[in-house]
């Protein structure tokens, strides 16, 4: 038995085995352009779910899962009743996603446990490998969904009636998804957690501009989702003179272009997307009626986001010439300060472990968000390669997912007998 040295575990991380591992999950959702398209309570989210299951068993772990679909990977500790240390990350991609955004996150807390197993490791707390459902929200929004569930951010009830872009809703795929794991036992989501880790790509340039193979994460900038609705009428393209039309599309383009302008900002830290735009009937010769747009507004100052995002509701109304609109606020995420010990822990580990490394702020969103509502948390990055992430290219090396591994692994240890 070892003295349960975090360095001994980081030491038994296998970098060809987490390489594998990355390689096994990819075959869900694989893409002819070697990307993945696994949405969330998709089937191929749902052989993913079964693959993490024979993982956990190969690794004498034990299941759960929760009312959303959460899936717990639980190696014992000492103490059965202790609060455990939790990482994790999660299985859903983008449509056009890669191989490691949220999977790197879920398959490094897998690799943490291999490692404590072949180490002989024995931590006084449990710790649980999770995957969050539906981190993306490519196909029900908004994001975040699992995770924010735990921490009461979100109310199960208030997501189930969303419907994917086919109509299906999501109570439905989530009902599938649940009875595809029917034998993983329930438990209730939001129990309590001493601290949570969470590895990931850093899906941005940074740490490959400074050629440094770990970011230790200070924070995530705050978010808002949006989805804009235009009403018009839909009328004959041949015979409807142009002064009588209501053309949902017609404002909805205003609209959108008012909104670049008030979304306008010199130093380039505010993030203004429209991902996602539905015309109704979508026919060539039929002006259109409805249109649904999404927008999905960032920045690190909560007062600067919130002050853009109430400007937004004025310049709709403003620009929608003779259709009505509708703002509906999806959600508000305020921007994540992780604990300065969580922080500490992995630059110390970072440290220890040889790794130089670098402060460095979240542009992306994580499940890490929520968790940090309700305990110590913390992140690790990696590098991916330009940056390029929500993308099929989406790529990293080997060396650098064990690294990032590797500092997991010896903050879990550290974590679940100090703490
Ligand atoms: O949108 C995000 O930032 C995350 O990658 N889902
Ligand atoms: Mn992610
Ligand atoms: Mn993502």
């Amino acid at each position: 038995m070892s003295d349960n040295d975090p360095n001994d575990a980081a030491a038994a991380v296998d970098e060809a085995r987490l390489w594998q591992r990355h390689e096994d999950m990819a075959q869900h959702g694989l893409t002819p352009r070697g990307g993945v398209n696994r949405q969330a309570f998709s089937e191929e989210d749902r052989a993913a779910r079964r693959t993490m299951i024979a993982w956990a068993q190969a690794l004498d772990c034990t299941l759960a899962t929760d009312e959303i679909g959460n899936l717990y990977i639980r190696r014992a500790g000492r103490d059965k009743k202790a609060a455990p240390v939790v990482t994790g990350s999660h299985l859903d991609s983008q449509p056009t996603g890669g191989k490691y955004d949220g999977a790197y996150g879920v398959l490094a807390g897998m690799e943490a446990l291999a490692a404590m197993r072949d180490a002989g490791i024995e931590t006084k707390r449990p710790i649980e490998v999770v995957a969050w459902s539906n981190e993306e929200g490519s196909r029900f929004e908004p994001g975040g969904m699992g995770s924010a569930v735990f921490a009461r951010d979100m109310r199960l009830a208030d997501l189930l009636p969303a419907r994917d872009p086919d109509g299906t809703a999501l109570g439905d795929a989530l009902a599938r998804t649940l009875e595809a794991t029917a034998e993983v036992p329930h438990r209730d989501s939001g129990f309590l957690i001493a601290a949570y880790v969470e590895a990931h790509i850093e899906q941005g340039p940074r740490l490959e501009a400074a050629g440094l193979p770990i970011g230790v994460v200070t924070g995530i900038q705050g978010q808002h989702n949006y989805e804009i609705t235009v009403t018009g009428t839909e009328a004959h393209a041949g015979t409807t003179p142009q002064r009588d039309r209501r053309d949902a599309l017609q404002s909805a383009v205003a609209i959108i272009a008012a909104l670049g302008d008030l979304m306008h900002d010199e130093t380039d830290t505010l993030r203004f997307t429209v991902g996602r735009m539905d015309v109704q009937p979508g026919s060539h010769n039929t002006v259109p009626g409805h249109v649904a747009f999404t927008i999905d507004l960032r920045h690190p100052d909560g007062a600067e986001l919130d002050r853009r995002g109430d400007a937004i509701e004025g310049v709709c109304q403003a620009h929608v010439g003779p259709c009505d609109v509708v703002v509906h606020r999806l959600n508000a995420v305020a921007p994540t300060r992780f604990d300065p010990k969580v922080i500490e822990t992995v630059q110390h580990w970072a440290d220890a472990l040889d790794f130089s490394n670098m402060l460095i702020a979240s542009g992306a969103g994580h499940d890490a968000m929520f968790v940090a509502k309700l305990c110590p948390a913390g992140m690790i990055f990696v590098p991916c390669e330009k940056g390029i992430s929500h993308n099929e290219a989406e790529a990293a090396t080997p060396a650098d997912l064990a690294a990032g591994a590797r500092v997991l692994t010896a903050c879990l240890v550290d974590l679940a007998n100090r703490v």
